[in-house]
């Protein structure tokens, strides 16, 4: 029997679009259990961050897929997974991070570059890819940013936003070659100001809001007005924002992105 290819984050944005994509093998998806469960896919519960059932998840598994992610917790959750792995005689770890994980000074990227420390230094063979924002979680956070009366527009701040299904298939091309170790970072084609993604997802529902300039304090606005947390050069998704925004219009409206 062909072992499963474990799917950490499976019931995520990213993940789904992966579990899609390998719908033909034998998977078996970890999470924590909070979300609807994908029909016809093997899950576990196990909490990465505490390492609750991450060792009986791992058995059997010979390939794993590690999505699962959170605002705090990623390098807990790395350590836990990658000594389970290890225990497991697991042969290849795909890993996601993030552009700029090595330079920007908050705690969501210095967790990722945790997780990319601890599993290089494994002993487990190993792929990763790092990614700019998902169109889906720009979408996310321009539609809680419309919310406001008055939008603040972080001078300075500027994301290069990529397609999750675009990240999906490298992710799912790296899972089923060797070992590669880091790849090419992903983002998307152009570069926006973060105001620009909010003014343009309320043009695509016809609406307008007046901006407020504002200066992110501190060393964490001086690494975005630097640019630490983009990517120059990197492999380039072919989606643009302006074609997310006008699919998710055609298919499911504003309020979620499309996945293909
Ligand atoms: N979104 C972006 O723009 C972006 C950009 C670059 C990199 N990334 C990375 O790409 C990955 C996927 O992002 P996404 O936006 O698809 O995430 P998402 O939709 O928020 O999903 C997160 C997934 O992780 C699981 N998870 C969270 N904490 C867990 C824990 N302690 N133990 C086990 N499972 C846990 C969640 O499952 P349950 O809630 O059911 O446990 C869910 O399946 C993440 O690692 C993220 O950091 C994302």
């Amino acid at each position: 029997m062909t072992p499963p290819t474990l799917i950490t984050g499976g019931t995520g944005t990213l993940g789904k679009l992966v579990v899609r994509r390998l719908a033909d093998h034998p998977l078996r998806v970890l999470s924590r259990g909070r979300r609807a469960p994908i029909a016809g896919v093997e899950q576990v519960t196990a909490d990465l961050v505490t390492g609750k059932g991450v060792t009986e998840a791992l058995a059997g598994v010979r390939t794993v897929i590690h999505l699962a992610g959170g605002p705090k917790g990623d390098d807990f959750a790395a350590r836990h997974l990658l000594k389970a792995a290890r225990a497991a005689d697991v042969e290849h770890v795909v890993a996601i991070s993030i552009v700029g994980a090595d330079r920007m000074p908050l705690g969501y990227f210095r967790a990722k570059h945790e997780l990319e420390k601890t599993l290089a230094a494994s002993g487990v063979a190993w792929s990763l890819v790092r990614s700019a924002q998902f169109h889906e979680l720009c979408l996310d956070l321009a539609g809680k940013m419309a919310k406001l009366p008055i939008v603040p527009d972080p001078q300075g701040l500027r994301f290069q936003p990529v397609a999750a299904a675009e990240v999906a298939d490298r992710i799912v091309a790296l899972a089923l070659g060797h070992p590669v170790g880091r790849v090419g970072d992903m983002v998307g084609r152009t570069t926006y100001g973060a105001a620009e993604l909010v003014r343009t997802a309320l043009a695509a529902r016809g609406k307008r809001r007046l901006f407020l300039p504002v200066r992110i304090p501190g060393e964490a606005g001086r690494a975005y007005r630097a640019g630490l947390n983009l990517s120059q050069p990197a492999i380039r998704g072919t989606q643009t924002w302006e074609e997310f925004l006008a699919r998710s219009q055609t298919t499911t409206g504003v309020a979620s992105g499309p996945s293909r």
